[in-house]
């Protein structure tokens, strides 16, 4: 697709279609900036069955105090659970600061499972290749878990944070093996600086190095992009 715009409205048309088969429940949501352009759109076309979703969040970074601004938990309030009028009780976000984190993700995982799964799960995708925070080296058959964000991730998502300094260390994020259980994904990514990482995730082999790769083993996973990121696509 071209550009931004027409990646929320393809994705937005996607989602509010799957709601008028009465085949979309629940959503899992990604922050960043790759959906935001979806986000915005379902906000303008908003409908009741939309409001009606459950969501689950990919991933949170660890150890940001409550309420802090860019905590994912505070994030996912205000680009979906806001703007797409959902129950606050039916969003759910992975805890990043549970005294058992072990356990928390436990529970994430199965009030996923509680829910039905995820019908739709929206993903962005980072430069190295990772989905959620499954950075590369990252199990294929992961599960809910503590990660490592390296310090690639750690710069790209400086500019949400006074300096790279502030970026927290470490994050909870749904697994690979979580993701692929979603029954339908739709990958979102624009820009040259994603081109190396979609070509790998699509054309390369599926490998632990390029988290993305795990894709190729979904039954039903589309990827929508924009010319530029596609540049690289043999
Ligand atoms: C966000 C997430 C990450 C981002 C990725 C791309 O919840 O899990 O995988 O999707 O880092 O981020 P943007 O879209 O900001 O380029």
């Amino acid at each position: 697709l071209e550009n931004a715009a027409d990646l929320g409205g393809y994705a937005s048309d996607r989602i509010l279609k799957r709601l008028a088969a009465g085949t979309l429940r629940t959503l899992g949501v990604a922050t960043g900036s790759s959906p935001l352009s979806l986000y915005k759109e379902l906000e303008r076309r908003w409908t009741p069955a939309l409001g009606a979703l459950n969501a689950f969040a990919l991933d949170e970074y660890v150890g940001l105090p409550p309420g802090h601004p860019e905590s994912y938990a505070s994030v996912i309030r205000r680009e979906v659970t806001d703007r797409l009028r959902l129950d606050p009780a039916k969003v759910h976000v992975p805890q990043g600061n549970a005294p058992d984190l072990a356990a928390a993700c436990a529970e994430f995982e199965a009030a996923i499972a509680a829910a039905g799964g995820i019908d739709l799960q929206i993903l962005g995708i980072g430069r190295n290749g990772h989905i959620g925070f499954n950075e590369p080296t990252s199990s294929l058959a992961s599960r809910t878990r503590v990660k490592t964000l390296m310090s690639a991730t750690r710069v790209d998502n400086s500019r949400f944070f006074t300096d790279e300094h502030q970026v927290p260390r470490h994050c909870v994020t749904q697994g690979l093996g979580t993701i692929l259980e979603a029954r339908e994904v739709l990958l979102m990514a624009q820009g040259a600086a994603k081109a190396e990482a979609i070509a790998r995730a699509v054309e390369g082999p599926v490998s632990s190095m390029c988290p993305a790769s795990v894709l190729q083993l979904h039954p039903r996973a589309t990827l929508v992009i924009d010319e530029e990121a596609a540049q690289q696509l043999t």
